[in-house]
């Protein structure tokens, strides 16, 4: 007994005399599921490339704990997921989980950071419905809602009559047809087709000739990251862009990481969305420099989301002191508000999403380079299906 309290002083005693807490070296293990290989890979190297420079900019040790990263590759595939989240909860005993690089892949997560109590940040997927799937999700990118009314009221307000959308046919894509269309139509104006191409492995050239058949004033695209450069290829070849039709989209298509190498054909093309690259600010352009530097590549959307979830996890921790108690970690993310490299966000505590600024661009060059310029700016947006819930 007596020695058992002498060895328990004695750890505090080193403990104290290192001028560190005694949890001090204790780890918090953070698992990121990401697609890594696959046709998203890049939504993986985007958001685990910004991870590392979070940590590598802001030390690897916060309020005692040692950060551990575990990236796992899901190569996109949902029963991947699924398996390798389990293994991290159970097998790692991760205190963050975070990732979810698609909407499935998000929804295959949920029962398992909800039977953890993980706290689990989803830094890239967008449909709207995630956060409801588990109460443990709290989310750092946007979601597509959010994006388009903001388009939607844009193109209402600027001549745009007759449209149509073409979206990729999976939960996003369903929730940027019908916001935008709502909207739109609600503003006064007229939708004359919606069209939904399939996710793996589109083939756009059947879809794009029915817009050549309608000729509506604009079409509104919604396909995720990574997949807009076949799109433009696509409507390109149909010569769609010499045609009339106005191009607007989600800034998931003009995706700051292919963006440069869709040719001029990109010029003008207008789109919505919560991040670019070329916004103006003191930290966008110290967190631009930064990933180029450390990665040799632009950020695009998916690496703020992935910046902004370390982020919340090192603030969180800070504020519970040290403990990886999964609800405690969630009380203190929510209501959280920062200044992002994408400009002034918050966590909604009543919904656990971002409320942000969606910048209305246009793809312009600059200094020989495509980009995504912003114009115009709608402030503090929230999830619109879910603004009555919100605080
Ligand atoms: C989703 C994926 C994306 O790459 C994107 O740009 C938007 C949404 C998704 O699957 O939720």
């Amino acid at each position: 007994m007596l020695r058992r309290q002498f060895l328990a002083a004695a750890a505090v005693a080193a403990a104290l005399a290192g001028g560190l807490p005694a949890q001090a070296q204790q780890v918090a293990k953070v698992g990121l599921v990401l697609p890594m290989t696959g046709p998203f890979a890049s939504t993986g190297r985007q958001i685990e490339a910004a991870a590392r420079l979070y940590i590598a900019q802001h030390g690897d040790t916060v309020a005692g704990r040692k950060i551990e990263l575990l990236v796992r590759d899901d190569t996109g595939t949902p029963d991947v997921t699924r398996r390798l989240t389990q293994e991290l909860v159970v097998n790692e005993k991760v205190s963050f989980l975070g990732g979810f690089g698609l909407t499935p892949l998000a929804y295959a997560a949920a029962p398992i950071a909800t039977q953890g109590k993980v706290p689990a940040i989803v830094m890239a997927a967008a449909t709207s419905a995630i956060t409801e799937q588990s109460p443990f999700f709290v989310r750092t990118s946007f979601t597509l809602p959010q994006a388009t009314v903001v388009m939607a009221d844009w193109a209402a307000k600027n001549g745009v009559k007759k449209m149509m959308s073409l979206v990729s046919d999976y939960g996003p894509g369903i929730d940027a047809e019908k916001s935008f269309k709502d909207r739109f139509t609600a503003a006064g104006g007229e939708s004359v087709g919606e069209l939904r191409v399939p996710l793996r492995n589109p083939d756009f050239a059947p879809f794009l000739q029915r817009v050549v058949d309608a000729k509506p004033d604009a079409l509104f695209v919604f396909v995720p990251s990574g997949v807009g450069a076949q799109f433009m290829k696509q409507f390109v070849e149909r010569g769609l862009d010499k045609s009339g039709v106005k191009l607007l989209a989600t800034g998931d298509v003009t995706d700051d990481d292919i963006l440069n190498d869709m040719g001029d054909a990109a010029l003008g093309v207008i789109t919505s969305h919560h991040y670019a690259a070329a916004h103006q600010s003191p930290e966008n352009k110290a967190f631009v420099d930064a990933f180029r530097k450390a990665s040799n590549a632009r950020p695009n959307f998916m690496a703020v989301g992935g910046w902004d979830g370390m982020h919340v996890i090192y603030e969180a921790l800070k504020k519970t002191g040290g403990s990886t108690d999964g609800t405690a970690l969630l009380d203190a993310m929510k209501g959280m508000s920062w200044t992002s490299p994408r400009g002034p966000v918050q966590i909604d505590a009543a919904t656990r999403e971002m409320v942000q600024n969606i910048y209305i661009r246009k793809v312009e060059k600059v200094e020989d380079e495509l980009h995504n310029v912003e114009f115009a700016t709608f402030e503090a947006v929230k999830d619109p299906t879910k603004a009555a819930k919100g605080g």
